[in-house]
């Protein structure tokens, strides 16, 4: 089963996907978490040059060819032998990502980004995505208490997250069967549990539809 984490910067979507990551492993369940930008060496390299040089000049439409290059390396190297292998994979973040940071937020029409994403990674769907909801003040006040210093992708204007955000919600309305909202206010722990039990049913019928007749 691949389940992936999408929400804006401070939503707490790391905070879940590591939460559910182990929970499952201690169920019994063989899970791998992976991360986007990054999971593989190559796709780590990618990350470096998309979110702490500085002193890079990278056009919108390089920076969306960086992503997807980053994932289409991901989704062969790593996603599918570990699902081919029986295991549960956990994506924190996928190119819902780019729809919403490179298609909303800074301008690429969406079909090109979607035609784009299907061929970097080879038509290969999530069965669920838990879109972690957050508004914008709450997400900085966040990282202002983490102490933590804006990448590149963070140093973003206030309308730039708006779009983000934006973007998030319409995948979500399009695809309501594939996505499932949490709340990333409420506390960590409350929000693990619905998450993890949606994922135990869906591994529940699963399981099901493979013994029916
Ligand atoms: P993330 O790994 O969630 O950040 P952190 O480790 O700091 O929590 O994501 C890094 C940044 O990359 C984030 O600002 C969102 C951005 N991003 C895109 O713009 N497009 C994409 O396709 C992906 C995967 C990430």
């Amino acid at each position: 089963m691949l389940i992936a984490f999408e929400g804006i910067d401070g939503s707490g979507k790391t905070t879940q996907a590591e939460l559910l990551s182990d929970r499952l492993n201690r169920e019994g369940i063989p899970t791998e978490l992976v991360r986007e930008p990054g999971g593989t060496r190559l796709g780590e390299g990618v990350r470096e040059l998309l979110l702490h040089r500085s002193d890079l000049r990278i056009n919108p439409v390089t920076e969306f060819l960086l992503f997807s290059a980053s994932r289409a390396q991901l989704v062969r190297e790593k996603v599918s032998p570990l699902l081919q292998g029986g295991k549960t994979v956990i994506l924190d973040r996928y190119f819902y990502s780019s729809i919403a940071y490179q298609g909303f937020g800074r301008g690429i029409p969406v079909p090109d980004v979607e035609m784009v994403s299907r061929f970097a990674t080879g038509g290969l769907l999530p069965e669920v995505v838990f879109l972690v909801e957050i508004d914008i003040e709450t997400a900085l006040k966040r990282r202002e208490l983490a102490g933590r210093q804006a990448d590149r992708m963070e140093g973003a204007e206030l309308e730039f997250f708006q779009k983000v955000i934006r973007g998030f919600a319409e995948c979500a309305r399009r695809e309501p069967g594939r996505f499932v909202l949490v709340d990333g206010k409420v506390p960590v722990e409350k929000t693990a549990e619905e998450i993890f039990g949606n994922v135990m049913n869906r591994l529940k019928n699963v399981a099901e539809e493979r013994n029916a007749p």
